[in-house]
């Protein structure tokens, strides 16, 4: 990994550790690792879940120079660097749920979040935030989230992984992905992620600010979106927001 990989103990966030590092100037591909956090963010204003010692928990800072309206990409490719990381070091079979959360045995295992900051209208920075639930136990997980948590410990039978070695491998595939992205566009992150995907082929409903539909989820559109054919075999794009699988 080309950037400076910085180690902290505890923090409340390694997004806003990354963010204050961006600010201040910090070239991209500097990455945030924590032990532990303590105000864990996820998706939609949810709490991440990221006991001491059992996880990674990492924020990327990257400065693309893209449109805001293709930083959706960026999720996905995110997404896939972390899928094929976990398939080589650990052999559990992960699956991505559009847009990018990995799952293992229909369970959550990995998170991603990505912030972007705006400057003159353009993307000044943005961060990518990594979590992977790697040797929590069920007795790790509150009680609320033992039927939608799992980890790679309990995946793959009950043995612990290095978590430095995943963290490696995540890096590696995150630059070499993101340096064939900016080469040659969104177009072999498409097709991998669309290998990788557990959303695809099924019945869908998705929520977004615009309401509540159900449709068959058929593949990506240029821009990262979930494209869908609903049962009139309309086709139809969502950037974001969130699906459950039916
Ligand atoms: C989600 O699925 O809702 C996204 C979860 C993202 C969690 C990671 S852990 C490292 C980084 N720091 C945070 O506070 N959140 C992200």
């Amino acid at each position: 990994w080309p950037g400076e990989i910085v180690r902290m103990d505890s923090v409340a966030s390694t997004q806003e550790e990354a963010k204050k590092l961006a600010e201040n100037g910090a070239p991209e591909g500097t990455a945030i690792m924590a032990e532990e956090q303590t105000g864990g963010r996820g998706r939609m204003g949810r709490k991440w879940h990221s006991p001491r010692g059992k996880g990674i928990w990492m924020s990327l800072v990257l400065r693309p120079n893209l449109p805001l309206s293709l930083t959706p990409q960026l999720t996905l490719l995110a997404g896939v660097a972390v899928c094929t990381a976990i398939r080589e070091v650990t052999g559990v079979p992960a699956g991505i749920k559009w847009p990018n959360d990995l799952l293992a045995g229909g369970r959550k295992i990995c998170g991603i979040l990505l912030e972007s900051s705006l400057r003159e209208g353009g993307l000044h920075y943005c961060i990518a935030g990594i979590g992977i639930a790697v040797n929590l136990t069920r007795e790790d997980y509150p009680a609320e989230l033992q039927e939608v948590g799992t980890s790679l410990l309990i995946e793959g039978g009950g043995i612990p992984v290095d978590r430095t070695r995943l963290a490696e491998a995540v890096l590696a595939e995150l630059e070499y992905l993101y340096l064939q992205y900016i080469e040659q566009g969104f177009r072999p992150i498409r097709e991998l992620w669309e290998s990788m995907s557990v959303t695809l082929g099924r019945q869908v409903c998705v929520n977004t600010p615009q309401g509540r539909t159900e449709a068959m989820a058929v593949g990506l559109d240029d821009n990262g979106g979930l494209r869908l054919r609903n049962s009139a075999g309309e086709i139809t794009s969502v950037l974001s927001g969130e699906i459950e699988m039916i």
